[in-house]
C-alpha cells in the first residue's frame, strides 16, 4: 500500500485519475456486512446513482429549512437544558458523549424522520444507538486483523467480536427496515414528510437497498461533526483571545436582521476549519487501484494496491489538500449553531488536570480518547463571580 500526504498525489487520486482509485474489494468486503451497497461502500454506476439523487436532495431549500428546524429544536429543547442543569449543579459532563448524542438525534431525524431521543438528561442507552455504535466499532476493528482470513474465520464460526457484530448489524438493519416500512405507509397515505419518504417516492422501493443508503448517511452524520466540535471546544478553552472574537461575532450576527449562518460567521467558520486541520474527523481515507498507474511523484502503483491519503498528516504539511463531502454545508450549519447556541450562554471548561493533553484516536472517524470531561459555567454568573461585566 501507499500512504501519502502529498497534495499532487491526492489531486491525482481524488480528481484527475478518480476512475482508477475506487473503494475497491478490500474495503468493500470489510464493510459490506454493515454498509451493504450504501454510498460509502459503492463504486461505479451504483455510487453515481446515489451521489446524483442525494446531491440533488442536499441542495434543496426544503432540506435546508428542515435541517435548521431539527437542529434548532435539538439545541433549545435538549442541549441547552442539559448544559444549564450541569451548570447549576456543577456536574462534570462528558462533552464528547453529549455531542455524539446530539448529532445522532439530528441525523436520524433528517435521514429517517425518526427521533431516537438519545440526548436526554438521563443519558439513556437507546438500543438503536448502541447497536449502531457497536456495528461501527467492530467493523472498523476488522481493518486491524493481521490478515482478513482471521475475521472471516471468526465470522464463519460466529464467535467473539464477529458474533457481536452480527447481532449489532442485525439490530440496526431490523430497526431501519421497520422505519422504512412505516415511511412507505406514510407515502401511500400521501404525506411524504421526510427525506427518506422523498427518496422512496423517487421510485426506489427495494427495502434492503434503501436500508443501505440510510445506514451510510447515519454513519456520515453521526461521529464527524461531534468529533470536530469536541476538539473545537477544547481548543477554544486554551485560546481565550479566539473565544473573545467568537463571542463578538455571535453578538454582531445575532443583532443583524439577515442571519445566514452558513455564509456568515466567518471567524467561527475559520476556527472550525483550523480545528479540523489539526484534528480531522476523517483521519485517513483509503482507495484501491483498479489498474496499474504511476503517481505524480513517480511512485509505481500496481492494480489492487491500496492508496491512502492521510488528512491528519496533510494538516501538518504546508500545502492544503482538497475535501470532498456531500454533507459539508449541513455539517457547518449544525456546528455553527451549536457553537453560537452554547458559547453565547456558557463557558465550557475542561475538567482535567492542568497540562493534560487529550489523545487523538483514529478509527473510521476520529475521537478524543475517553471523551472530554467538562464543567459548564453560565456566562452571566461566571462574570459576576469573577467581577467583570458579561463578555
Ligand atoms: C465535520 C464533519 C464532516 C467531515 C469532516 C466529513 C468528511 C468527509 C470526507 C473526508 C468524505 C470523503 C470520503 C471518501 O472519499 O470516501 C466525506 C464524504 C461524504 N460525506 Fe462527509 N463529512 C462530514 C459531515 C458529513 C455530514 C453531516 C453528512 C450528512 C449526512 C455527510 C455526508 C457525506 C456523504 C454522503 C459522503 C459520500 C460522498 C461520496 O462518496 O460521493 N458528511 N465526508
Amino acid at each position: 500500500m501507499v500512504v501519502t500526504a502529498n497534495s499532487s498525489t491526492v489531486q491525482h487520486i481524488l480528481k484527475s485519475h478518480f476512475h482508477i482509485y475506487q473503494k475497491g474489494d478490500f474495503l468493500r468486503t470489510t464493510l459490506f456486512d454493515f454498509l451493504g451497497d450504501g454510498i460509502f461502500n459503492a463504486d461505479g454506476d451504483n455510487w453515481k446513482f446515489q451521489r446524483q439523487v442525494s446531491s440533488h436532495e442536499f441542495n434543496t431549500k426544503s432540506l435546508r429549512k428542515f435541517l435548521e428546524n431539527v437542529v434548532d429544536t435539538e439545541i433549545s429543547e435538549r442541549l441547552i437544558p442539559i448544559l444549564s442543569s450541569a451548570a447549576a449543579n456543577q456536574t462534570v459532563l462528558n462533552f464528547q458523549d453529549i455531542l455524539e448524542r446530539f448529532a445522532f438525534d439530528n441525523i436520524c431525524k433528517i435521514a429517517f424522520g425518526y427521533d431516537p431521543a438519545y440526548l436526554l438528561s438521563s443519558l439513556p442507552e437507546a438500543k438503536f444507538a448502541v447497536a449502531f455504535e457497536d456495528a461501527t466499532r467492530i467493523s472498523s476493528q476488522r481493518f486491524n486483523s493481521p490478515v482478513p482470513l482471521v475475521w472471516k474465520i471468526k465470522r464463519a464460526l460466529n464467535i467473539g467480536s464477529e458474533r457481536k457484530l452480527r447481532e449489532a448489524v442485525g439490530e440496526v438493519r431490523e430497526f431501519a427496515k421497520e422505519i422504512i416500512k412505516e415511511k412507505k405507509q406514510e407515502l401511500k397515505e400521501n404525506h411524504p414528510l421526510t427525506r427518506l419518504s422523498r427518496f422512496l417516492s423517487s421510485g426506489h422501493s427495494d427495502e434492503n437497498f434503501v436500508t443501505d443508503i440510510v445506514i451510510s448517511f447515519i454513519l456520515a452524520g453521526r461521529d464527524s461533526t461531534s468529533a470536530a466540535l469536541t476538539w473545537f471546544f477544547w481548543l477554544v478553552f486554551g485560546n481565550p483571545e479566539v473565544e473573545k472574537k467568537i463571542l463578538e461575532e455571535i453578538k454582531e450576527k445575532s443583532e443583524s436582521p439577515v442571519n445566514d449562518e452558513v455564509k456568515d460567521m466567518i471567524y467561527i467558520h475559520a476556527s472550525l476549519c483550523e480545528t479540523m486541520r489539526l484534528y480531522p474527523p476523517v483521519p485517513t481515507d483509503t482507495k484501491e487501484a483498479a489498474e496499474d498507474d504511476v503517481l505524480p511523484d513517480g511512485t509505481v502503483v500496481r492494480k489492487g494496491m491500496r492508496v491512502i491519503y492521510h488528512p491528519y498528516a496533510m494538516g501538518r504539511v504546508e500545502e492544503a489538500g482538497p475535501r470532498i463531502c456531500l454533507g459539508k454545508e449541513m455539517a457547518f450549519l449544525q456546528m455553527k449553531r451549536v457553537v453560537a447556541g452554547v458559547l453565547r450562554r456558557f463557558r465550557v471548561v475542561p475538567a482535567m488536570e492542568e497540562g493534560v493533553e487529550p489523545v487523538f484516536m483514529a478509527c473510521l472517524t476520529s475521537k478524543m480518547k475517553g471523551g472530554l470531561p467538562v464543567r459548564i459555567v453560565e456566562r452571566l454568573q461566571d462574570s459576576v463571580q469573577r467581577g467583570h461585566t458579561p463578555n
